[in-house]
């Protein structure tokens, strides 16, 4: 039930990639047969890849993850673009691979906008429109929350960007493969993925960037990607991406359908639950994620204590810092005090009885 900070890895996806790393394992930039048996393989993924996002082949880079994606996307388009303005606009709510980079570029010289969200995680389109100045070069708006699961109102942030001709980069990580997501039709000019959030490996990505946009590389090299992300191709772990893109979009309105009837069951089943509340409406939320505040609990020593009931109370790259979680700040949520939340995140492999088991455990702390 902590799927969104990592899934188990699809068994056709694993399959489809095993090959790539004893019988194909040539190097996909040499021109012998070996070499372009990993190229044609890699162009297959590109493809795969592309269809889940409704973009071109050619607009797809494969990186490291997320992460990765999130440091080019920003900083090299703002350093390509140095000419336009200084100004990024982002979010208090963002995923920390956005914030840390928003606050290194202000250490050298950008001028940064952290938007509010209000109670229920969403922006304000109207100081959206306020904060766009004339030196705006780029907009910076997850999807979907990795915490709450908010859905932000993509579409609208796409064309109030294009109509004043700002760069719109979107981190889709916890999107991808639970919704729809379509480049074209909420305007976005970048976005990116990781595989291990969608039944893929872990350490490969993608970032999306439109035709005609210019990023400087972060990572300078031989001149794969088109020069923006230098290195050997990982051909095994690109085909895992192209396979688990392709197995989750085909499986997305099962899957979706599973998801709901257990987080339907969880939600009943927090009824036997006291001083419970859901955080943010169902109607503007993910199906998937479900975060929870317990009024009277420590959720740090629940999840201590319950070590095989995969749970989380904020971003698994920010456990270990100990000061709560900076999204739920940011809503201003009332009962909320630091570490009294539980996240509970479902895929295709969660069950009913993973269910059971958290619930058990809630009631038994609850009465103790
Ligand atoms: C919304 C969001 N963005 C970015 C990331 C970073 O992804 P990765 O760790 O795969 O680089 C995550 C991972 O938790 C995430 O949930």
């Amino acid at each position: 039930m902590d799927t969104a900070s990592t899934t188990k890895i699809d068994q056709r996806v694993l399959d489809e990639m095993l090959p790539y790393f004893t019988e194909f394992y040539g190097n996909a930039s040499s021109s012998h047969k070996f070499g372009e048996i990993a190229k044609q393989a890699i162009d297959r993924s590109r493809i795969q890849v592309a269809n889940i996002i409704n973009c071109d082949k050619d607009e797809i880079i494969f990186t490291s993850g997320s992460t990765e994606s999130i440091n080019l996307a920003i900083k090299g388009y703002v350093e390509s673009n140095q000419d336009k303005g200084n100004h990024i606009i982002t979010v208090q709510t963002e995923h920390k691979a956005v914030l840390s980079t928003c606050e290194y570029l202000e250490t050298k010289g950008y001028e940064v906008t952290y938007l509010d969200v209000d109670e229920s995680g969403l922006i304000s389109l109207e100081q959206l429109r306020e904060s766009v100045k004339k030196n705006t070069l780029i907009v910076v708006i997850m999807y979907i929350n990795n915490e709450t699961g908010v859905i932000q109102p993509i579409r609208d942030i796409g064309k109030l960007c294009n109509d004043n001709n700002i760069a719109f980069f979107c981190d889709a990580t916890q999107a991808v493969g639970k919704i729809n997501v379509d480049i074209e039709e909420d305007q976005i000019d970048m976005l990116c993925f990781s595989g291990h959030k969608l039944n893929g490996p872990k350490g490969i990505g993608a970032l999306y960037k439109r035709e005609g946009i210019e990023l400087t590389p972060l990572i300078h090299g031989g001149g794969q990607e088109g020069g923006l992300r230098g290195g050997t191709y990982n051909t095994p772990l690109i085909v895992g991406l192209g396979k688990a893109c392709e197995v989750i979009y085909d499986g997305m309105d099962e899957s979706i359908s599973k998801i709901e009837s257990i987080v339907d069951y969880f939600i009943s089943s927090l009824k036997n639950i006291t001083n419970c509340k859901i955080i943010s409406e169902r109607n503007l939320r993910s199906s998937n994620i479900v975060n929870i505040i317990i009024e009277n609990l420590d959720s740090n020593v629940f999840i201590g204590m319950n070590k095989s009931i995969a749970l989380s109370n904020g971003s698994a790259c920010n456990s270990g810092v100990m000061d709560g979680s900076h999204v739920l700040k940011a809503m201003n949520i009332t009962n909320y005090n630091n570490y009294n939340n539980i996240r509970v995140s479902i895929d295709k492999c969660s069950s009913k009885a993973d269910v059971d088991a958290l619930i058990q455990a809630l009631r038994k702390t609850i009465s103790s």
